[in-house]
């Protein structure tokens, strides 16, 4: 039988695990399956929603209360599942997200202390029951990815969080990955490039059989 829509794929984790490097491996590797893929990430990834980016990742770490960032955070998501992502899956794209919903529940709830259950409320609100196919959470000592992070440069708002917040985001990326096992893969972002993106390749191919 025909498939009915494409993939939804989500690489998650903390600052400096690799994910947009993994994102592009990725993609690549399923266009050589010969899939649409298409590439993208959050916040952003429509006009609309990369505005919203510039106000959440720019400026003092305490511009937003948690309360604020989870509203434009859903704002945005909302607009990028509307036009970009449902729209890519309809038309059988595999569609290979850097950051998605986990991390809200990863950064705003265990990181910033906001409950479950009301994002859990503004999920739903915002978006159903719509949820990844699959969601490779890139994992790594916070030290090690802040300082890979550091040397990269760039937008640097969440980077700035102290310490003990980078420790509660890595176990809330475990806690997400435990509770949802059916969609979730945990993979250990130390070692190179290659060797990630084989563990990636090796993981896509056992749970969602690209070809
Ligand atoms: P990036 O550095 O991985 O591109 O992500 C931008 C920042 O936004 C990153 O520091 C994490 C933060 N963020 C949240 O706090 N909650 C979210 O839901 C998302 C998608 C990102």
């Amino acid at each position: 039988m025909a498939e009915r829509r494409g993939r939804f794929i989500t690489l998650e984790g903390g600052e400096g695990a690799g994910k947009s490097t993994q994102a592009a491996r990725l993609c690549a590797w399923l266009s050589e399956l010969g899939h649409e893929t298409v590439q993208t990430r959050e916040p952003g990834g429509t006009p609309g929603a990369e505005e919203i980016r510039s106000l959440l990742t720019t400026g003092a770490a305490d511009r937003w209360t948690p309360e604020s960032e989870a509203l434009l955070l859903y704002a945005a998501r909302a607009d990028h599942v509307a036009r970009l992502i449902r729209p890519a899956l309809e038309r059988r794209a595999w569609v290979v997200c850097d950051r998605f919903a986990d991390s809200t529940r990863a950064y705003q709830g265990a990181g910033h202390g906001m409950a479950r259950e009301t994002l859990d409320a503004l999920h739903r609100a915002a978006l159903g029951d719509f949820e990844p196919d699959l969601t490779l959470i890139l994992d790594l000592p916070p030290e090690e990815g802040l300082k890979r992070a550091a040397a990269r440069g760039g937008e640097a708002r969440f980077e700035s969080l102290p310490a003990d917040f980078h420790a509660r985001l890595r176990q809330g990326f475990l806690d997400i990955a435990t509770a949802a096992p059916d969609r979730c893969a945990v993979i250990d972002a130390s070692g190179d490039a290659d060797a990630v993106a084989d563990a990636v390749q090796a993981i896509v191919k056992a749970r969602l059989t690209p070809g």
